[in-house]
């Protein structure tokens, strides 16, 4: 049997085994770490390691120094209840809840990306597998593990709880560091010691998954969380969806961190024959503490997880917070010279455009009518197209596909495609009247795509979608699945999801999409491979955006981040913030702009176009190269720094920027990181306003050794002053 599945799995690939240490630990090596299990066939499947690269003597070396963990490496219910806490719990077709799995066989696959290793597990007596896999990514420091269940049972099993995964970490001095957050604050940093109890991170939007915490976490093993040093661990859940991250602490010995598919509500049947899988959980490991986590992330993100991970992206102007539904023909080809002459490269048409009986003036109408305005632009899409190439710039657009007004020609048609509850009332979203169009349902998912296909393949000067979802997933009916079914609304709403973006993606590989969710609400890697971008938040504050800007960074790459640069008074919270400091706290991403430029002054005009050419210099070190953070502004020092350099570490570009202001206020030394000691580097300043002096860094020349150890004073003189310097190695 072990041999007929091995010759199966390596038909399609070369056969390297992964390293075996005996007859039963297997180690799954990535980079720069690995993680071991104990697999004996027809024993259990036991966690052992997951650390810094150890090969087989370390393991034994490890085993000999107690380190090793021995614990259930996917616990089921209804075995060993010593925790109560469980990643697998499973009904079967005679009532029984609990499951006792032991190893069945293991199978490994090595390809020149990656080794793999599937440890197939079954029930002592009933016919239920469950195949754990690793997956140790050669060229990032990542390992996933996700699960896959089979039914052999002659009759549907129900799974109750279906965790992708899970890890111990010793206990010690263990701290975590999360996100929660609201619309217009996402991202915002928690860092906390593990107590004994259970911490659960959790999302039940059910449509988009990041606004109010992040399927995320970063584990702390040497006490308070550090940037640039101490052993850490970074998790994240590859789901959309609704997730549940937990970590128990219920003995004196170890934490137990869990991560899954939220089983809310989501009860799932699996049909005689079948399989279900479980979406990634990819885990990290550095001592180069919270930072190197993060690189770790932003490479293997880079690497496959977002859309075109290593390009870089192009500077543009949404028309959003410039003139909100106030869409006109005139009014965007107007825009489009303004950017244009400012040198950016991309105009992207927002909300407001689209409609003809019911006209999108409001949030109240129109989505699913995705046909321009003929009142609004009466020479349609190709005048705006033809605009955009006469202007030397790219043309892009905003749809919100899976989602319907109440008041639109699509709901007069179709009404049985949004998701609704029989025999209960609708409950609308935004504007009083949204709706989620149930991608449960294959043909909605196929007008889905048409929206995007039809509109990339009819107008082909469209070269960039921002694709919106503003609406909770609260009406919990589906009129396509069946009625004993119901219960896999929250995640088949997500595999359609899934298979929709990916459909979209190889029909149009090369369009540029921008993965929003009513601001940051769809921030996550479930969704990110078919995306090239998501908007961090709604909320365009410079001040705020620092906030959620550092957050988002612990996992996502800067390329994937549309930061704008907005108006002076900003329209989320009515600050008044100089324009250099919002173009230097946007440059730390994907810079665009977000405001009507007509109602700029000459000189801040000036000072755009000077600033976006400068973006453009330093553009693909910020966009692909290592993120260094610097000074948190969650530690309250009044003041932030963040820095990316190459990898050749002979260019850095450094940002810092005063967030408070006192007289006689403490502003410490800046401290750089991963720079060559042995190198000089050249300071040159950016982003100088016309009139103004650069600072005394500019031109200096100081050594790696210097920048890193005892660091620099960087003038930061005013409230909200802000600096850019590039580093040239000589
Ligand atoms: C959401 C987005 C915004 C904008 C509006 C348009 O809120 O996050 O950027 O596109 O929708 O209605």
């Amino acid at each position: 049997m072990k041999h007929f599945i091995l010759c199966a799995l390596t038909a399609v690939s070369v056969l390297i085994p992964a390293i075996q240490v005996s007859g039963q630990d297997y180690i799954v090596s990535s980079g720069n770490l690995s993680l071991a299990v104990s697999a004996p066939e027809g024993g259990r499947l036991e966690f052992l390691y997951f650390g810094p690269a150890a090969g087989p003597e370390d393991i034994d070396m490890l085993r000999e120094s107690g380190a090793l963990y021995g614990k259930s490496a996917y616990p089921e219910f209804g075995v060993d209840n010593v925790t109560g806490v469980k990643a697998l719990a499973v009904k079967h077709r005679d009532g029984n809840l609990t499951t006792d799995l032991v190893v069945e066989d293991v199978l490994q696959d090595s390809k020149p990306e990656y080794d793999l290793l599937k440890v197939r597990l079954k029930d002592r007596y009933y016919d239920f597998h469950v195949s754990v896999f690793y997956k140790g990514w050669k060229n990032s420091d990542v390992i996933e593990t996700w699960t896959e269940f089979e039914n052999l049972e002659k009759k549907p099993v129900t799974l109750i709880r279906f965790d992708s995964g899970c890890l111990y970490m010793r206990r010690g001095d263990v701290w975590v560091s999360h996100f929660s957050g609201n619309w217009a604050d996402e991202a915002r940093l928690t860092e906390e010691p593990l107590n004994p109890g259970m911490l659960v991170i959790k999302n039940m939007d059910g449509s988009r998954n990041a606004h109010f915490s992040h399927a995320e976490i970063m584990f702390s093993l040497d006490g308070k969380p550090q940037e640039n040093h101490g052993r850490t661990i970074g998790a994240a859940l590859c789901w959309s969806g609704n997730y549940e991250l937990r970590v128990s602490t219920h003995d004196n010995v170890n934490h137990l961190f869990t991560a899954g598919i939220s089983p809310d509500m989501s009860q799932y049947t699996i049909d005689s024959g079948k399989r279900f899988t479980t979406p990634p959980l990819a885990l990290s490991y550095s001592d180069e503490g919270l930072g190197g986590v993060s690189r770790n992330f932003h490479r293997w993100a880079r690497n496959g997880m977002i859309h075109n991970g290593w390009g870089t992206r192009d500077i543009l102007l949404n028309s959003w917070e410039g003139v909100y539904f106030n869409v006109t023909e005139p009014g965007m080809k107007q825009m489009m010279e303004d950017i244009a002459s400012m040198g950016g490269e991309l105009f992207v048409m927002d909300d407001g455009w689209f409609g003809e009986k019911y006209p999108r003036n409001n949030d109240r109408t129109s989505l699913g009518d995705w046909k321009a305005d003929p009142a609004k632009l009466p020479d349609g899409l190709e005048s705006l197209t033809d605009a955009a190439s006469e202007n030397g710039i790219k043309f892009g657009i905003w749809v919100e596909p899976e989602s319907v007004s109440r008041i639109s020609e699509l709901f007069e048609k179709h009404p049985d495609w949004a998701l609704q509850v029989k025999n209960r009332d609708l409950i609308f979203g935004r504007g009083g009247t949204q709706l989620l169009l149930d991608l449960c349902n294959p043909e909605v998912r196929d007008y889905a795509f048409n929206v995007i296909d039809t509109l990339l393949v009819r107008y082909p000067g469209i070269a960039y979608i921002k694709w919106d979802a503003n609406v909770s997933l609260w009406n919990y009916g589906s009129t396509w699945l069946p009625d004993d079914r119901q219960s896999h609304i929250y995640i088949d709403y997500h595999r359609g999801l899934e298979s929709l973006i990916k459909r979209i993606r190889e029909a149009h590989p090369d369009v540029v999409i921008q993965s929003c969710g009513g601001g940051g609400g769809r921030a996550n890697y479930g969704v990110m491979p078919g995306y090239d971008e998501f908007w961090v938040s709604d909320n365009t504050d410079a001040l705020q955006r620092i906030f959620i800007q550092w957050g988002t960074s612990y996992f996502y790459p800067s390329n994937a981040m549309a930061q704008h640069v907005s108006a002076d008074r900003n329209h989320q919270t009515g600050r008044v913030l100089p324009l250099k400091f919002r173009f230097d706290v946007a440059m730390t991403g994907r810079l665009g702009m977000e405001i009507q430029p007509s109602d700029m002054s000459a000189a801040d005009r000036k000072f755009a176009a000077e600033a976006i050419s400068g973006y453009k210099e330093i553009r693909s070190l910020v966009q692909t190269g290592n993120l260094y953070r610097l000074v948190s502004p969650y530690e309250g020092k009044g003041v932030c720094s963040l820095s990316y350099i190459d990898d050749s570490r002979d260019n850095a570009v450094l940002f810092a920027y005063k967030l408070e202001h006192f007289r006689n206020q403490t502003v410490p030394m800046f401290r750089m990181c991963g720079l060559d000691p042995e190198k000089v580097y050249r300071f040159r300043e950016l982003t100088v306003p016309d009139g103004e002096s650069p600072s005394s860094l500019d031109g200096k020349a100081i050594s790696g050794r210097i920048l890193m150890e005892t660091g620099i004073a960087i003038p930061l003189e005013t409230e909200y002053a802000s600096r850019v310097y590039v580093l040239t190695a000589e």
